[in-house]
């Protein structure tokens, strides 16, 4: 047995040893936390006070849909909130910023990189613009520019929240950012002009890697340093899923990018090992991590069983780290290293399970407030499209599936009911709760919002719908020895084409929340009292807090 599969092996029963410990110590209460511990994100009071800065809250129909309530806040418990704010609101905002820009970059690349699929001759003039520049480019936009930032940006602004303690070390952030800008700059870059590392998610030149790791660190520093100066003994869920995820991504990074040690088909191994834990182990974390923040936080209700939400982190941690294998079925690996990948990956039917239940539960009976808040609107969805995606991926594991949807557009689909459906929306709808409250300052325009939400949905929608048709009718057409490989090419082209309509809605629906994003940062339009901090207070109250905060926050 060679070093690899030794080491893969220990892994594997050091996480079943892990979970067989885990259980032991449940059964007999170790983990034995109260359902008390969910109200740890509310006031003593604040239990059924909604809360969306995004909605429009002057006639407060969010609150009217959720039901009245005479909960509210104290003034200490509000400016202690404040103060959390406006202690991250700035690297907060730079982490967004950089964010949003990505986003139009990459969905600039994507758009071209769909319309190439059926229109082959367009644009083949310069290298650079063709499609495996593109591809890659689109890919290393969204994943280490849009999706990691607005990742680092949603983490920065939650976890003062949570820990009910100012950001301690915010200059990090912003040398941080620095160097994680420019470093994916020049891999991009790197990427149009043809020079690469040749392995999926991890083509960026190592020697740019190394900056990305220094930036990363440098952005994760300050999440380490609140929670060592933490004010609660108790971790909320979300810590956990953050805190993990900003502990396993720059190990995952690191390793995969230490160049000449992995070849052949252990690289393979250890690209898809990477490729899949910074899915599992820092994207749906963080994804997770907000939305078990902002679901209960909106609707004023805490999530409806606590030990459940802790028992889907400690399964996904155990059983995510193993699936990376399941991207190699039928490859050169050993039958036992995918076989392992496959079990893991219907195991991790536990976990999702145990999201699905609890989100479900705790916006179970209050479809209205969803209507009226644009922050559930897309955290929601996102949501439910993430255990749509994992109950998808767990059977697209399976090898009698895998045989026809591997190499095809299907996977496409899945990828991005992951990483769009899911990630990007969470993220979209944690955007629009924080950004009125870094900048003080109400969304100019609720249409806009709206106009965003819908342009997403339905261009997603078609964008899902046509290539998971495609994509399996090219999987049917390529196992058929009868057919020539073209057919499997030629049954794609509708819908790929669709794949570009559903494709250029989402991307219209990015540049109208970047115009609104800035319009907002730009505080456009005219400032409304009481910029619906807490619906409920008074005004003169929420003056003399913020009062409060700026002045600590200077002291
Ligand atoms: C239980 C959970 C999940 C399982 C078992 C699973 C399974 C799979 C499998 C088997 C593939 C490879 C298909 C192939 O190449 O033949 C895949 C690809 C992919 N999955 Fe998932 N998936 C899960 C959840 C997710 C989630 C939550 C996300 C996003 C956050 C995601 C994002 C992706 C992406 C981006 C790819 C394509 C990777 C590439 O080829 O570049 N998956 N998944
Ligand atoms: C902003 C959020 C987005 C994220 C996070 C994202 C993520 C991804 C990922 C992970 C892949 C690799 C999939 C795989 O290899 O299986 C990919 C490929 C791709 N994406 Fe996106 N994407 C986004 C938006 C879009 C949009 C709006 C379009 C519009 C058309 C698009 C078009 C494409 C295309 C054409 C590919 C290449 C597919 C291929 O090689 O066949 N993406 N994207």
């Amino acid at each position: 047995m060679d070093g690899t599969a030794l080491i893969l092996l220990l892994t594997f029963l050091v996480s079943v040893t892990g979970l067989l410990v885990f259980i032991w110590s449940m059964s007999n209460g170790f983990f034995n936390t109260k359902q008390s511990a969910s109200h740890i994100i509310f006031g003593q009071n604040e239990i059924g006070l909604v809360e969306d800065p995004a909605s429009n809250q002057t006639n407060n129909e969010l609150q009217e849909a959720a039901g009245e309530t005479d909960a509210s806040l104290t003034q200490k418990e509000l400016s202690d909130r404040l103060i959390a704010d406006k202690s991250t609101a700035l690297p907060t905002f730079v982490c967004l910023l950089t964010a949003m820009c990505w986003l139009i970059v990459g969905s600039a690349a994507a758009i071209i990189a769909s319309i190439k699929l059926h229109e082959p001759d367009w644009l083949v003039s310069q290298a650079w613009l063709t499609f495996g520049r593109m591809r890659s480019i689109h890919l290393n936009s969204v994943i280490y520019g849009w999706a990691s930032m607005a990742g680092v940006g949603v983490s920065l602004w939650l976890i003062p929240r949570l820990l009910k303690t100012p950001l301690v070390g915010a200059k990090f952030v912003y040398w941080g950012a620095i160097i994680w800008h420019v470093a994916l700059m020049c891999g991009v870059a790197a990427i149009g002009a043809g020079y690469t590392d040749g392995m999926e998610w991890l083509e960026m030149p190592w020697q740019v890697d190394i900056f990305i790791v220094l930036g990363g660190a440098l952005m994760g520093l300050p999440l380490f340093l609140t929670l060592a100066n933490r004010k609660v003994d108790h971790l909320y869920v979300s810590v956990w899923y953050i805190g993990a995820a900003l502990i396993w991504f720059p190990i995952l990074f690191f390793i995969a990018n230490i160049p000449d040690l992995h070849f052949g088909v252990q690289g393979a191994a250890m690209n898809w090992w990477y490729g899949h834990n910074a899915l599992g182990l820092w994207f749906t974390p963080i994804g997770l991590g907000a939305a078990y923040y902002f679901i209960p936080k909106v609707l004023g209700r805490p999530i409806y069983s606590y030990n459940l939400s802790l028992l889907g982190f400690w399964c996904l941690a155990f059983f995510y780290s193993q699936v990376g294998g399941h991207h190699l079925i039928g490859g050169p690996l050993p039958t036992w290293m995918v076989t392992l990948s496959i079990v893991q990956s219907m195991m991790m039917i536990i976990p999702v399970f145990a999201v699905a239940v609890n989100h479900h539960m705790t916006v179970g009976g209050n479809i209205k407030a969803v209507i009226h808040s644009p922050t559930l609107r897309f955290i929601v969805l996102g949501s439910m499209l993430y255990v749509a995606a994992s109950v998808q991926g767990s059977l697209e594991a399976l090898r009698s599936v895998n045989v026809i949807t591997h190499f095809t557009h299907y996977t496409v689909a899945h990828a991005h009911l992951g990483m769009y459906g899911f990630f990007t929306l969470v993220m979209f709808g944690s955007i629009y709760f924080i950004m009125p409250r870094i900048v003080d300052w109400e969304w100019p325009h609720p249409w806009m919002i709206s106009a965003h939400f819908w342009l997403v949905a339905l261009g997603f929608a078609v964008y899902f719908i046509g290539l998971t048709t495609g994509g399996w009718l090219q999987g049917v057409a390529m196992v058929d020895a009868t057919k020539p490989f073209m057919d499997s090419v030629a049954v794609t082209l509708p819908y790929l084409k669709s794949r570009s309509v559903g494709g250029g809605l989402m991307v219209l629906g990015h540049l109208i929340f970047m115009i609104h994003f800035i319009l907002i940062s730009l505080r456009y339009g005219t400032k409304k009292e009481p910029a619906l901090l807490i619906p409920i207070v008074n005004i003169p109250f929420v003056k003399e807090a913020k009062v409060a905060a700026t002045e600590l926050n200077r002291g």
